[in-house]
């Protein structure tokens, strides 16, 4: 089941605001979704995730086909009773995790064979065994199985017959995806795949035959996999908007607050990225006013928080009044520091609710925006402000 119902529309850009209900619930887009891989947004509970407004979470296919496995998932019912989310998921197809497995794989026209990363099995991975372990995930989205075209391999940047070939078997394994999953009669919504390389009339093509085959979706895969920035805005500047207006879109993988802003703009509805759990187990913070790396000696005695404006746990307290607004709970960028430094559990714990709050109030900044018809001036003042620095 999916329904989107779009609800706004900026007439300078392509950003819209939309609502979008699954299985587990609605979500309100533009939205950005936490990744959880391991069935976990690593060191954050659910009920924080809740509380700071996380509506949807991602999940892989891959890394819970092989722990806990299957018939674990299956005795637990799926993946929401397991990891405690009772909002809804999406769960990745296994096509950019086996891709990332590198020597360790070998890509044909059935599916991959690769050996287990966790004990050397011999293991195969297609569209229909894709299809079957999401069915038992009973996630809300379902990804098909692709090929995330590589922009280089080995210092060699993928020629436009390379990126061709493989975006035509993605539209193979498309095919097979969508057979597979109405054949095991999965209740929840399959998404495809764009992909295409670097070539605008890759992408064209792929976008075309895959809105031919009427996805409840779309998305935009095999950006930010090592290509040069200009590259990859050329390519959300591209696809987006070419797809079907009243279908969701999702771009895979990205990314920087000011990526998603544009990619708004773009005609992006869904994101997903491990930059704000990632960097927060780095101690790379982000902030209104630019981005903070909490183990500079600078923060050692710094009384404020992370970011004045911010109403997360680690910067407002108990109470959410954030600094800004007179609030003076939270957690000190001295105390922050200290953790890091002592390589402290809640330290990463702290920035990652922190980082997550951020970029999921920026999607709730973005929607009100969109709702108020002032996109352009909440992006004039959203550059103004990352610029501003901490
Ligand atoms: N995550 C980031 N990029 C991709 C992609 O191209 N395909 C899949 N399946 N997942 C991704
Ligand atoms: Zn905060």
């Amino acid at each position: 089941m999916l329904q989107f119902e779009l609800l706004g529309q900026d007439p300078l850009s392509h950003a819209r605001l939309g609502r979008l209900t699954l299985n587990h619930g609605v979500v309100q887009t533009p939205i950005f979704m936490p990744v959880g891989t391991y069935g976990t947004v690593k060191g954050v509970l659910p009920r924080s995730l809740r509380e700071m407004g996380a509506q949807i979470i991602l999940g892989n296919t891959f890394h819970l086909w092989m722990r806990p496995g299957l018939d674990v998932l299956r005795a637990l019912g799926g993946l929401h009773g397991f990891e405690q989310w009772d909002k809804p998921i999406l769960t990745d197809s296994g096509g950019f995790q086996v891709w990332s497995l590198g020597e360790m794989r070998k890509i044909t026209e059935q599916g991959v064979h690769f050996a287990s990363p966790v004990n050397g099995d011999k293991l195969f991975m297609s569209p229909e065994v894709s299809m079957q372990i999401q069915t038992v995930l009973n996630s809300d989205i379902v990804m098909q199985l692709d090929e995330c075209t590589p922009y280089e391999t080995q210092g060699h940047v993928t020629t436009e017959a390379e990126a061709r070939a493989s975006m035509q078997m993605s539209l193979r394994w498309a095919r097979r995806s969508q057979d597979e999953f109405h054949r095991l009669h999965n209740p929840n919504a399959l998404f495809g795949i764009v992909q295409g390389g670097m070539f605008e009339h890759l992408r064209q093509e792929s976008l075309d035959a895959l809105a031919a085959m009427d996805f409840p979706g779309y998305a935009i895969g095999g950006v930010s996999v090592g290509e040069p920035k200009d590259d990859m805005r050329r390519i959300m500047a591209h696809t987006p908007h070419r797809l079907p207006a009243h279908k969701p879109r999702y771009l895979m993988g990205v990314g920087t607050p000011e990526d998603l802003v544009e990619g708004v703009a773009c005609g992006v509805d869904l994101f997903d990225c491990v930059m704000p759990t990632r960097n927060a187990r780095n101690g790379h913070l982000f902030t209104r006013f630019g981005d903070l790396k909490i183990r500079n000696a600078r923060h050692r005695s710094d009384p404020r928080p992370i970011d004045e404006s911010c109403r997360c746990h680690a910067c407002a307290g108990e109470a959410g009044v954030p600094w800004a607004e007179g609030g003076r709970g939270g957690f000190s960028r001295a105390y922050l520091h200290h953790l890091e430094r002592c390589g402290e559990m809640l330290a990463p714990m702290l920035a990652s609710i922190h980082n997550l709050h951020y970029y999921l109030n920026l999607m709730q900044e973005v929607r009100a925006a969109l709702d108020a018809g002032d996109y352009p001036a909440f992006r004039a003042r959203f550059a103004a402000d990352r610029g501003r620095g901490v």
